[in-house]
């Protein structure tokens, strides 16, 4: 837009409907929190700045939000959305700004847009966004004048019978023009209402008929989340929406109902994604996956033809045609090499696996570097950890080197190229390449000292 305005999102109200000790806008869609939907669609349209208002658990929200490029602003006690409005007056400097919800996580910047478009047409002093719904439930009823402006919004509490069988309802987005008028008229707003607060909507009558509102024509995008019904709804709404866009660029999903992706999450074509899958943070999957039954992904980077089932997948890197799982758990800085295998219980840490490289049994690979093709035995463990020390030491293992089953790696360790570990080796000194090391006590046999079947 080429006229700079500004953002003032609204976060500070209690959420009393949400019976949570958990500041509202925290609550997790999509695996995000619900105040970054509103600050990202803010952000699609390059404003000159964004102005958070805070209050309940205002350390809570602004310490999950400190990297992002926002204000807050304190409200103090939260005493209604006018009330919060009021107080970013200071910090609003563009000649015009707009309002968002903190709990209307749907809504696309193309409304905005499309707000301010009508706002600035209309020369108004206020706009907002309406929408018109088969059962209005909780939102502030439309007013409109005879010749059908806006003239007023009821919220529900003081709403007549005629006035709440209003099928228009405030959205609860404006535009707002910096200008003495509102602010004065937002001054004037007084809390006498059923639940005593400053309403932001009294606006409507205080300017009427300097007023605009548009209807927007997809009343999904704006649904505002008061209680957990209305996330769960959400939930379904966004998941359907990614889902079906992943569909049409060349994802299956046979049972879009069981898989749960995150907005940001990207898939290749021809990827198949099997009931039970989540995919969240910055996790991208390349073509050609089988993903699920069963899997946990964040910010997992993918190549192309990997298999993933029953796993866990957290900032783990892999490569091209690996095989994951099942009941795998690769943690953060894991990199599994083209075709390596990583199966049943293994856990992989800070790890780099080799290319072909195999741990299809219960080990534990952190702090490690495994060469390619090398074979971790059954149980396998790396000690990379000491008791009292900070640091995790690492481990080498080099190209085709093969580790028993139950051996122990007392890092900091080496195992070269192609040695061989016997099984239940506790090894604490390097072995160099070709080598075979035995580190257990040798097997006694005493022949006849067991008594016999029929003693017993
Ligand atoms: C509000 C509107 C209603 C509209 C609905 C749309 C008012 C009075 N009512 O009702 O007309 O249909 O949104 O979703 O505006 N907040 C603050 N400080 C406060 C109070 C609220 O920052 O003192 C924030 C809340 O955290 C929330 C947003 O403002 O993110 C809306 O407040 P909420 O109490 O949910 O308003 P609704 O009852 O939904
Ligand atoms: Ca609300």
């Amino acid at each position: 837009m080429n006229s700079p305005f500004d953002v003032v999102v609204l976060a500070a109200g209690k959420g009393t409907r949400m019976r949570s000790a958990r500041p509202k806008v925290l609550h997790a869609l999509c695996g995000l929190p619900l105040l970054a939907y509103p600050l990202r669609a803010a952000q699609a349209l390059g404003p000159n700045r964004i102005l958070v208002v805070v209050s309940h658990g205002k350390e809570e929200v602004q310490e999950a939000f400190a990297s992002w490029p926002v204000v807050f602003v304190d409200q103090g006690e939260p005493l209604g959305t006018g009330h919060a409005v009021r107080q970013a007056r200071a910090y609003v400097t563009a000649p015009r700004f707009l309002v968002l919800p903190g709990d209307v996580p749907l809504v696309p910047p193309a409304a905005l847009a499309a707000l301010v478009e009508h706002h600035l047409r209309a020369q108004a002093l206020a706009s907002f966004l309406t929408v018109e719904l088969e059962e209005p439930g909780a939102y502030g009823r439309v007013v409109r004048d005879e010749s059908g402006r806006p003239q007023r919004i009821v919220e529900v509490g003081d709403a007549s019978p005629a006035e709440l069988a209003l099928r228009e309802v405030n959205s609860g987005v404006w535009c707002l023009e910096n200008a003495p008028l509102v602010w004065e008229a937002l001054a004037q707003i007084s809390p006498n209402n059923a639940k005593g607060e400053y309403y932001l909507t009294d606006l409507v009558a205080l300017l009427h008929p300097r007023v605009a509102a548009l209807r927007w024509p997809h009343p999904e995008d704006l649904l505002g989340i008061n209680d957990r019904v209305d996330l769960a709804k959400a939930e379904s709404i966004l998941r359907t929406r990614i889902l079906t866009s992943w569909m049409r660029e060349g994802v299956s999903v046979p049972d879009p109902a069981t898989v749960y992706p995150g907005p940001d999450v990207r898939v290749g074509p021809d990827t198949l994604l099997l009931p039970g899958t989540f995919l969240y943070g910055d996790t991208e999957i390349g073509p050609n996956c089988v993903i699920g039954p069963q899997a946990y992904l964040v910010d997992a980077k993918v190549a192309e033809g990997v298999r993933i089932w029953f796993s866990v997948v957290e900032g783990a890197w892999i490569a091209e045609g690996a095989q994951i799982g099942p009941y795998a758990h690769l943690r953060a800085g894991a990199r599994i090499g083209a075709r390596a295998r990583i199966g049943n219980f293994v856990e992989v840490k800070a790890s780099q696996i080799g290319e072909g490289a195999k741990a299809l049994h219960l080990a534990y690979i952190g702090d490690a570097e495994v060469g390619p093709r090398a074979n971790i035995g059954a149980g396998a463990i790396t000690c990379n950890f000491q008791p009292g020390r900070a640091e995790k030491f690492r481990t080498e293992i080099g190209a085709g080197a093969f580790i028993g089953s139950n051996a122990c790696l007392i890092a900091p360790i080496r195992i070269g190229e192609g040695a061989v570990v016997g099984a239940g080796s506790v090894i604490t000194e390097d072995v160099p390449p070709y080598a075979l090391a035995l580190a257990r006590s040798p097997q006694v046999v005493k022949p006849e000292r067991a008594r016999r079947l029929e003693e017993r």
